[in-house]
């Protein structure tokens, strides 16, 4: 069993990470489980950590625009575009390989998911190693993402010799990931940039959607993998009936409480109604309402515009749980 240390140690990070052992590290969006993403013997302990299907491709992070465009062999001109306007921040491109990206980063993918984070900490880690860091959240498969080094702590505990703690994250929810097919641009997970953002920045609209199809897949019949979503079950608020016991059920609001509901049971996001802050608060109210022994948790969605629209997707996600 390995002992697990919390701390802001960049070197100490720095060290395990040479050692090819796996650390967990702040960004902006989540906490990520690194190792060094160069190195195949690395990045499958990350796999093991985490207990993740191996089919599952992990983002590679860079400390700048440069880096992570010398592991891609072509470069849309609307990647520039992109990576000039949103780096370091919370969105991931996938491009064409280069061969010295380990298949395993990829899942045998011809494609690599790059970002450059933006997290004081992690950057100046980055400045430091000779390799970008592959890593996805820092959860259990399956989990609730982290939000802070404790929910880290929680869920990885002696599986890690290493939490570089830097805090909470500021956004709260993950990356925004796009490709590039055929000239165009695809959205392939809602997050931390909004699409009217990304829409600003390209003059364009993006009207294709590719629901992730690897966090979608079913695991075997009638069963879908659940994401996002808290051990407790969770459903709207509308789905809320005489058979619960309501005193029993927590609330995660956006701004209004529930007036059928204890106000103690009850979480509001954003009191003022500001979608950053709600999402920058979801994830840490579901480990916090999952700690509660309630007999479910009843959400509702915020509003579906800018960053609504990513928290409304990991809403859907963690409902749509209790129906697989
Ligand atoms: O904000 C984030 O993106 C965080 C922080 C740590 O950077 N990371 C994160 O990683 O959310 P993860 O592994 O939990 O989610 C990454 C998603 C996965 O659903 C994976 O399937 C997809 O990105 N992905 C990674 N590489 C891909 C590829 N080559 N092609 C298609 N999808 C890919
Ligand atoms: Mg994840």
């Amino acid at each position: 069993m390995i002992q697990t240390e919390i701390g802001k140690d960049i070197n100490k990070a720095k060290l395990y990470l040479a050692g090819s052992q796996v650390v967990a590290i702040p960004t902006e969006t989540v906490y990520g489980l690194a190792a060094n993403g160069h190195d195949p013997a690395a990045v499958a302990k990350i796999f093991k950590a985490k207990k993740r299907p191996l089919s599952n491709p992990l983002i590679l992070h860079y400390k700048n625009a440069q880096a992570a465009f010398n592991d891609a062999i072509e470069i849309p001109e609307q990647a520039l575009l992109l990576a000039k306007t949103f780096w370091p921040g919370p969105l991931t491109m996938l491009l064409p390989k280069k061969n010295h990206v380990p298949d395993t980063v990829t899942a045998g993918k011809h494609r690599v998911a790059v970002r450059v984070p933006n997290h004081p900490l992690t950057m100046n880690l980055l400045e430091s190693l000779d390799f970008p860091l592959a890593a996805p959240s820092a959860n259990l498969y399956g989990c609730i993402s982290p939000t802070s080094a404790e929910h880290v702590l929680n869920q990885l505990k002696n599986s890690i010799p290493y939490i570089l703690d830097g805090g909470k994250c500021k956004k709260g929810i993950e990356s925004t990931i796009v490709g590039f097919d055929d000239g165009e641009v695809v959205l392939y997970r809602l997050g931390g940039i909004d699409l009217e953002a990304l829409e600003k920045c390209l003059n364009k609209k993006i009207s294709t959607y590719k629901n992730n199809k690897v966090e979608e897949e079913p695991l075997a019949s009638g069963m879908v993998k659940h994401h996002y979503a808290p051990k407790t079950p969770m459903h709207h608020i509308n789905n809320k009936s005489h058979q619960m016991n309501l005193k029993k059920c927590g609330f995660i609001g956006f701004n209004k409480i529930d007036k059928d509901i204890p106000t103690e049971n009850q979480f509001l996001l954003s009191k003022n109604g500001d979608l950053k802050e709600a999402a920058s608060q979801l994830y840490a109210s579901f480990h916090m309402m999952d700690g509660k022994n309630h007999e479910a948790i009843l959400i509702e969605f915020v509003p579906e515009i800018e960053l609504g629209r990513s928290i409304n997707d990991r809403i859907r996600r963690a409902i749509q749980k209790n129906k697989a």
